[in-house]
Formats: structure tokens, sequence, C-alpha cells
């Protein structure tokens, strides 16, 4: 028995924002964004779009591979909906994957989200994948959607350039394929960490029951993510490196029989500093950071669209997908396309 990825797609909102268009309103520019992180652009959601409505497009684009002409009969076939996301439409509830799942037209699909920062689709895989394992379910969709431009602080140059909105969708099913031997399939090691000392490093600072709103507050802010970028770039480039290894080490296999790493796209030079360290070519990641920057949780399932659907991956290759983020959260998932 394999849980096996059978379909994918993804979503980005229509605005796209360039370096040059931030640099009118905030004082940044082009060469400083690029130098540093290696994005030309991102995605901005308009006013209207929450991010349950990115996450119903990308699901609505993977349901399409199972059924081009009826996306949402395909919906029906679901045993289970899990939505990864760090901002989610309301605080607590209702769920992002229950306004998902009333837009698919489903009346009792399970569905449920689940928080690990920019790390939430490499838990989430781990996470339905077990749920569809042990259980009478045999579907899952696993969406990672996020509308972070939302929840930023557009006065903030040192973290406002950096994010942008997407959303990813796979669907997860149970098939009978082997899962260990050379004809091996689907998902066949997942590894996560949390490291919560380091919470206060990437944190979303008001609106929780922590520090909540109060009454006669003048809010003066549009967001209030929080991040100390040297210590976030310091842990990540360790969590990045350190995962590949143990996934390698975990599978017992060489970075040779891996054909591509799909990783969660933060900063460039994070991925560029990892790779030097493990002496791994920067051509075997899949890159989109200059089109999109970091979409927390959309960055690894849009990326794994992306590159599927421009033929970059065969059928029985070996991927892995590398996240780390807010927590702090780090984890890696080993997938035999
Ligand atoms: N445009 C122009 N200048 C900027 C700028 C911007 N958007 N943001 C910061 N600067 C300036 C700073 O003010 C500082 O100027 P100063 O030296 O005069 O004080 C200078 O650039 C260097 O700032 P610094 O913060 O040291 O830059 P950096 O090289 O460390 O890069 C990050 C900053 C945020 C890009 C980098 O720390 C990073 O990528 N961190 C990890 C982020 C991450 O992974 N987050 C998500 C995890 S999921």
């Amino acid at each position: 028995m394999a849980i096996e990825i059978i379909a994918t797609g993804h979503y980005v909102p229509e605005k796209r924002v360039t370096n040059d268009e931030l640099s009118w309103v905030i004082d940044t520019n082009d060469e400083w964004i690029r130098s540093h992180t290696g994005i030309g652009a991102r995605h901005v959601a308009a006013d209207d779009q929450a991010t349950s409505d990115l996450a119903y497009n990308a699901a609505v684009e993977a349901l399409r591979q199972l059924s081009p002409e009826n996306p949402l009969e395909a919906a029906e076939t679901l045993d289970l909906i899990v939505v990864c996301t760090s901002s989610p439409d309301f605080v607590g509830f209702p769920s992002v994957a229950c306004v998902v799942q009333d837009k698919l037209g489903l009346k009792s699909t399970p569905a449920f989200d689940l928080i690990a920062a920019c790390t939430g689709f490499v838990y989430a895989l781990d996470a339905a994948a077990a749920m569809i394992q042990t259980g009478s379910r045999k579907r899952a969709l696993v969406v990672g959607a996020d509308v972070l431009t939302r929840i930023t602080d557009w006065s903030d140059r040192g973290t406002c350039v950096l994010f942008g909105d997407a959303a990813g969708a796979v669907i997860l099913e149970r098939t009978d394929a082997p899962s260990a031997g050379p004809e091996r399939r689907g998902l066949v090691q997942s590894i996560l960490h949390a490291e919560g000392s380091g919470a206060n490093e990437l944190m979303c600072t008001r609106g929780g029951t922590r520090n909540p709103f109060k009454k006669g507050e003048i809010v003066d802010k549009t967001g209030y993510l929080y991040m100390n970028g040297r210590a976030v770039y310091t842990f990540a480039v360790k969590a990045f490196t350190d995962m590949i290894r143990e996934l390698l080490d975990a599978d017992g296999i060489s970075i040779d029989q891996v054909a591509k790493i799909i990783p969660h796209q933060a900063n460039e030079r994070i991925i560029q500093a990892a790779a030097k360290r493990l002496g791994i070519e920067e051509s075997k990641f899949y890159l989109n950071i200059a089109q999109y920057a970091n979409t927390s949780n959309a960055t690894i399932p849009v990326a794994l669209d992306e590159c599927a659907r421009s033929g970059g991956l065969t059928k029985g290759d070996l991927i892995m997908t590398v996240g780390f983020g807010g927590g702090l959260t780090y984890g890696g998932n080993l997938i035999v396309w």
C-alpha cells in the first residue's frame, strides 16, 4: 500500500507587484531586494479575497486533473480536507478547511486546519497520509494557502518586501502500489521537527489571546508579523542543511539519487548557503522565489505543481521537500513521484 500524490494545482492572485513598484511606496529598491533575497515580484490578493478563496481555486485546479470537465464532481470523492495556513480567514474558527469544504459543495467530509507556519505543508502531508493509511479514508485534499500580505506591516521594509500570496494543493490517495523496494511509490519518509524556544524570533504579535486588541485601542499598523531576520536566517540555513542530511541518512541514499528538491523559499541565499555546505548543484532545487516571494504554506505545493506541469518530474523520480519557518519548525518529505 502506498500513499501517492495523484493530482496537483495552484493559484496566485492576479495582481503582481514588482520590486520597483514597492520602491515607489517604501524606502527600498530592486537591487537591494534581488541581491539580498532573490525576489523580483510577488502576487497580492484582491481586497475581496481571503485565504479560503485562494485555497479553493488551487483545490479546483488539482481536482481538474482528475475530472477536467467537472472538478466539483471529483470533490465528492474526497474523504478528508487539510489546509495548512498562517493567515486563516478568521482567528480560531471556522477553519479555512471548513470554508473550502462548503465552497466545494461537500456536506460532511472532515476538514481541519494545521498550523506549522512555513513548514505547514510538510507537516500536513505527513498528517493526511497517516489519516488515510490507518482509517477507512482513501483520498485527501491537502492545501497550503496564505495571504501574508494582509498581516504584514507595510511600513517595515525589513519584512514587507519578503512575502506574497498564493495557494497550492495536492490530492493524496491510498493505492495498491508498493511503499518499499525498487518499485516503491508515494510518500516514503517524513521527518518533522520543532524548536519552540525560538518562538519569539518569528511571530504574529497581536490579535491572539496572548495580546488581544483592546476596546478603545487605536490600531496604527496594518499587520503584526515580527521577524528577527538575522536569527531566522541562521536557523534556516542550519535547519535546511540538517534536514537534507537527515532525510538522506534515514533512507540510506545519496543526494545523486534525488531528482529534485522542492524547497520552502524564503530567501534564495538560504538555499544557496545550504547547497554550498552540502555540495549540491543549485539546479537540483526547483526555485520560483523570483516570481512569488515567500508565500509561506503555499511555497512548496505551488513549486511542486509548477515543476510537475513544466515536465520537471518523471514518474519514479525521488523528490524531496524541505520546509522551515515560525514556531520554529522544520521538516521534509521524501516522495517517489
Ligand atoms: N530595502 C533596502 N534596504 C533594506 C531593506 C529593504 N527592503 N531591508 C533592510 N534594509 C537595510 C537595513 O536597514 C540595513 O541598513 P543599515 O545597515 O543601514 O542598518 C541593511 O539593509 C542590512 O539589513 P539586514 O537586516 O542586516 O539585512 P540582511 O542581509 O540580514 O537581510 C533579510 C535581511 C530579512 C533578507 C535576511 O535576514 C533574511 O532573509 N532572514 C531570514 C528570513 C526568513 O527566512 N524568513 C522567513 C522564514 S519562513
